[in-house]
Formats: structure tokens, sequence, C-alpha cells
């Protein structure tokens, strides 16, 4: 049965260890990983103009909408179509919580924006890594501290509310937990799932 399964989370939650631990524990069979933005060539190429330039709020939404957009077509839904797994490294949520709420373009205008990207295709579920801006700043290099930590809280507010609007298919992490105990509560969902 085709599952899609996204990582979501401010910076520094541990998204990208867990989608690591994923790969070595189902080796072998019909799974996907993918990243975003990034995971095709023209999305790589947005990649980078999204990383290196400083960008209109509107206009970074519509660049990660289009990566989103060519990494849907030719990737995700294909796989699923085939019966596979797809595990995402972050997707649309992204889009909500940091260019919506943090950026302040408003959650809905950018879900409007995302409807086309996306084209109906949602994630069944989604790890919602939970961390406190403070505590996943303390994690990473000291950088400029203050403005990190007023952005990343507003994408943090933001995810909280996804998560109330979208109790279905968000699945809450404790991501202050050790690792492997993470990686084996998030192994018992998508087991749950698989057999359903
Ligand atoms: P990346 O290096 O992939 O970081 P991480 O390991 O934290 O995922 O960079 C992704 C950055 O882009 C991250 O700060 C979140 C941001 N982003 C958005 O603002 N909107 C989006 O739609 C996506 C997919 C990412």
């Amino acid at each position: 049965m085709s599952l899609f399964i996204t990582f979501e989370g401010i910076d520094g939650s541990g998204k990208t260890t867990q989608v690591e631990f994923l790969k070595s524990h189902y080796a072998g069979e019909n799974f996907l990983y993918t990243r975003e933005p990034g995971g095709t060539e023209v999305s790589e190429k947005l990649r980078e103009i999204l990383k290196s330039e400083p960008l209109d709020a509107a206009t970074e939404a519509y660049l990660f909408a289009a990566a989103r957009r060519e990494l849907v077509k030719n990737i995700i839904k294909p796989y699923l179509e085939a019966g596979g797994v797809v595990v995402c490294d972050r997707y649309v949520d992204s889009s909500l919580a940091y260019q919506g709420a943090a950026r302040g373009l408003g959650i809905k205008n950018v879900l409007r924006l995302n409807e086309l990207a996306i084209d109906g295709v949602w994630p069944d579920i989604t790890f919602f890594m939970d961390i406190s801006p403070k505590l996943s700043l303390s994690r990473k290099d000291k950088r400029d501290a203050f403005e990190a930590a007023e952005f990343l809280g507003a994408a943090y507010n933001g995810y909280k509310i996804l998560e109330e609007r979208y109790p279905k298919r968000f699945v809450r992490v404790d991501a202050t937990l050790n690792e492997i105990e993470i990686h084996k509560q998030i192994t018992v969902v998508i087991n749950e799932r698989r057999t359903k």
C-alpha cells in the first residue's frame, strides 16, 4: 500500500537524523527518500537560488512552490501510484510555517498558492518534530541568535497551528527525547499504518 510520509519541524529539530535511521531500518524495501527544496534537477537549481539570494517573501513562496511542483509531479506522485512509500524531509507544511507564519504571508494565502503545486497530494503521516526554538538553537553553532530565535519562534507557532488544523495526519514527536527512542516511536507509527 502506498504511503506518503513527511518530516516537519524547525531547523535543528533532528528530522534529517530520523530520515537517515529510516533508510537503514527499511533498507531493501520500496521506500523512496527525498527532501525539499530539491529532489529533481530543476528543484535543485531553485534550491540554489533560494539559498543564495535574499528574496521577497512572496517570491520565495512561489519558488518553494515551483520546486515542490516539480518534485510532486516527477518523483512523488509516480512512486506513490506504483504503490511505494515516499519519505520527504519537509513538504508543504514548511511553506505554511515559514512563509505563511514566520514571514507573514498568512497560512491561508500560502496554502492557496500551493494547491496547484501539490495537486491533492497530501501526506498520510506528517511527523512533527517538536522542540522549542530556544533548545533547537542551542544545538546549533552560535548564529545571529536573537533574530533567529524570533524567526524560528514564529515558524514554530505556525507548526502548532497546523498540528491543530490537521490532527489526522500530524503525529507529534517529542524531539528532545533520545534519537533511538524517537526512531522506535516513528517505526511503530509507520508499521501500524502499513498493515492497515
Ligand atoms: P535545509 O538546509 O534543507 O535545512 P533543514 O535541514 O533544516 O531542513 O534548508 C531548508 C530551509 O528552507 C529551512 O530553513 C526551512 C526553509 N524552507 C522554507 O522556508 N519553506 C519551504 O517550503 C521549505 C521546503 C523550506
